[in-house]
């Protein structure tokens, strides 16, 4: 399928939900919240992050990790947040930064960037300086060198050109900054014919993961160097049904259920860090 048209039914989708989102108090999961959020369920956060957490960012939060929990970020340093959807890990951030940081939120659906705004606002974070930019991970428009850190949660598989996102997260790293991701890849090599069918719906995120040893090299193709697993499991059959029809059921057509049964066992979770080496910036 065409980038154009991925990037497009990414937008769609994640846009529906977070309008939809903004109807509904307690949403989550494209289906009335119950007792408890996605993001609790899933055990991603400490309890006590989420409790300080606005409603609004903790029932939109589509995560696979804590990516502002491993990036050891200090205080005063300048955090990007590469697909920041609704805000979870920018104010996560931004509450470990103090009063000289600043965090920069990148979502390029404008309904989510919306919401992010709403989020942040209510999360009172009076000190620290934090930026929405409705913008592609491919072109930012941030200048080049200008953060410490490149964060990001279940965004890069979702990407149709993971490498020009790459690219684009190594420009603004300033030498010797650093990447704390987290995503899915594909750990063995599944059939062609079915990665074809799960590409051409681009189906959650699973449509757009890549087999691992690409993903690592498109990495390094992009400069990066130091890469730390720092935790990575095999998605269990029910995270690997919420992924595959996420944000959820209501915006995303799940696989049809023979071809997640064939994909048990391959797709992980993955947590990393990389560094922009402190020569990065010499040609
Ligand atoms: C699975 S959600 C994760 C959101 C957030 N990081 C979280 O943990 O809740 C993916 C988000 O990435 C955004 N996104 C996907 N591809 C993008 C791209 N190429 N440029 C900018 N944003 C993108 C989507 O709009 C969506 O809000």
């Amino acid at each position: 399928m065409r980038t154009n048209k991925i990037r497009k039914i990414v937008q769609t989708r994640y846009g529906g939900f977070a309008k939809a989102a903004s109807s509904a108090v307690g949403f989550c999961c494209g289906k009335p919240a119950e007792s408890t959020c996605c993001a609790l369920e899933q055990g991603l956060y400490a309890e006590s992050e989420l409790v300080s957490l606005p409603e609004i960012a903790r029932n939109l939060s589509r995560g696979c990790g804590n990516p502002s929990g491993f990036a050891n970020l200090q205080p005063g340093e300048v955090v990007v947040d590469f697909g920041c959807g609704c805000g979870i890990d920018v104010i996560l951030a931004a509450r470990r930064l103090g009063t000289h940081g600043r965090v920069y939120g990148v979502d390029f659906t404008p309904p989510m960037i919306e919401r992010a705004k709403q989020a942040v606002a209510q999360a009172d974070l009076r000190d620290v300086a934090v930026e929405m930019l409705d913008a592609s991970l491919e072109d930012t428009g941030l200048p080049r060198s200008c953060a410490d850190v490149v964060i990001s949660n279940c965004v890069i598989n979702l990407c149709p050109d993971k490498a020009a996102a790459y690219r684009e997260a190594f420009r603004i790293l300033r030498p010797g900054g650093r990447l704390a991701v987290s995503d899915i890849l594909l750990s063995r090599p599944i059939d062609a014919e079915l990665r074809e069918r799960l590409q051409t719906g681009w189906a959650g995120c699973t449509g757009g993961a890549l087999p691992e040893d690409d993903y690592w090299s498109t990495l390094r193709s992009a400069g990066f160097t130091e890469l730390e697993t720092v935790a990575r499991h095999v998605l269990s059959d029910r995270e690997l049904d919420d992924m595959a029809r996420c944000p959820g059921e209501a915006f995303t057509p799940a696989p049809a259920v023979a071809d997640l049964v064939r994909l048990r066992g391959a797709v992980e979770s993955v947590k990393f860090t990389a560094i922009k080496p402190p020569s990065g910036d010499v040609a």
